[in-house]
């Protein structure tokens, strides 16, 4: 295992290229088991959770071939021969049971893990085996695994999801592309994800209107073809370059970033005294590292990301002042806090709220990455901090973040990857 060394109190300078959206990606992956033929993603993240969903369609039968350098997946789903997705799979990475919906609708039957809780929380799917057993499925759990079968097909039919969930929205609209007649998704999350999936799926002579408002209506279709698609910058990406920029001072440009992405995150951004705006060629932002403090409440788009939490609370461990900030998406989401509080953070925590009192400055110290944002808020508080911090635990930055070492050398960073002992 490897670890990152940060030393700290280098403002950033210079210019990034944004890496396609992880969460945009996975799901455009998963749809492609719906036709037969080739399809070809291009923009892809060269990421540990791309590959690792690249292994478990190559499981099913399909043929992937995955090029990270020029960044393009090809995903050629004529011949799948199974219709389950193990536990060892899933447990690595629960955007896994995305390939349930596809499955089911193609095949007729899906055996996939539960993927049972992770670090930031419980995070069950009743919400889309409601919708799956709405539409018609036979739903029994067993020894772990969900196993769904629609032997004549799913039927459409009006699901009201009981919370807006991303996964079970994407799950439900690919699982009804095939399905006979319409599918109305009430409450449907409304991530620009979402929106891209739906998009990639017309593309591939679906029929889905709404997507990106909490209504959408998937009239279902005889048969898919494949698609190519260029997918959609990472706006969780986009959001950590600008924090970072914001906590350590300094000017960036980052490339092929667009801000109609992220206007939750900009808009608290300037409040916080960033001063950021669109430029030919993506997006610059500037900060002198002075910040105001500012209060956030996490909630599904387009209100301010949960992915962008942490990242937010390491900026705000340096502001002047005091800010609140409310988790409301997953109940477990601050396992940064003790170890931000190891580099001086004042953060308190109140159930789902976390009160920071801002320090003058950080100080470089050992931290364990626990997720996925959190180790990316540990890396701005320790590109901020003075002296020398190692983050330990690295791997969940490999999962999400594609050459985050080599982008923020680039821009001026002192941070190497060591080996961990
Ligand atoms: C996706 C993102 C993740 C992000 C999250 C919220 C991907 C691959 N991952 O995760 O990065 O943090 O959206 O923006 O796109 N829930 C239920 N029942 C369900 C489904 C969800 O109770 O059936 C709850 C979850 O526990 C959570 C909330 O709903 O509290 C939102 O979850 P959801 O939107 O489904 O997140 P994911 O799709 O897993």
């Amino acid at each position: 295992m490897d670890k990152l060394v940060i030393e700290g109190g280098v403002a950033l300078r210079g210019e990034v290229k944004i890496s396609g959206a992880k969460n945009a990606a996975l799901p455009i992956m998963t749809a492609s088991l719906l036709a037969e033929g080739n399809s070809v993603f291009k923009n892809v993240p060269d990421l540990n959770d791309i590959e690792t969903l690249g292994y478990l369609l190559e499981y099913l039968g399909a043929k992937v071939i995955r090029d990270g350098k020029n960044k393009t997946v090809e995903v050629d789903a004529t011949n799948i021969n199974r219709c389950d997705a193990p536990y060892e799979h899933v447990r690595k990475m629960r955007a896994s049971v995305l390939v349930l919906g596809p499955l089911l609708a193609r095949f007729g039957r899906a055996k996939v893990s539960l993927p049972g809780g992770c670090a930031i929380g419980a995070r069950p799917i009743d919400q889309h085996l409601k919708g799956l057993g709405l539409m018609g499925a036979q739903i029994t759990i067993e020894g772990g695994y969900v196993l769904a079968e629609a032997p004549k097909g799913l039927i459409g039919t009006e699901i009201v999801f009981d919370i807006p969930t991303v996964g079970g929205t994407e799950n439900i609209m690919m699982a009804a592309v095939l399905a006979r007649g319409r599918t109305t998704i009430v409450g449907a999350a409304r991530e620009p994800e979402v929106e891209e999936l739906a998009r990639v799926l017309n593309k591939m002579g679906a029929n889905i209107n709404g997507a990106g408002t909490d209504i959408i209506v998937i009239e279902g279709v005889k048969t898919i073809h494949p698609t190519y698609h260029s997918i959609i910058p990472d706006r969780i990406e986009i959001g950590t370059y600008i924090a970072a920029v914001a906590a350590t001072g300094g000017e960036i440009i980052l490339k092929g970033g667009y801000l109609d992405l992220l206007e939750a995150v900009v808009a608290k951004m300037k409040e916080a005294g960033v001063r950021i705006e669109s430029h030919e060629q993506g997006i610059i932002v500037k900060s002198d590292g002075k910040l105001n403090s500012v209060n956030i409440r996490t909630a599904p788009y387009p209100g301010f990301p949960t992915d962008m939490q942490a990242q937010f609370m390491a900026m705000m461990a340096i502001a002047n002042g005091k800010s609140t900030i409310e988790e409301t998406v997953f109940e477990n989401r601050f396992m940064h806090v003790p170890e931000l509080a190891r580099m001086g953070a004042k953060i308190e925590i109140h159930g789902p709220c976390a009160v920071v009192t801002g320090v003058d400055k950080l100080k470089g110290a050992e931290v364990m990455a626990t997720d996925l944002r959190a180790s990316a808020s540990l890396i701005i508080a320790a590109l901020a901090a003075e002296g020398r911090s190692e983050i330990h635990r690295i791997y969940h930055l490999d999962r999400g973040y594609e050459k985050i070492e080599e982008k923020f050398s680039s821009l001026g960073a002192n941070i190497w990857r060591m080996p961990d002992k």
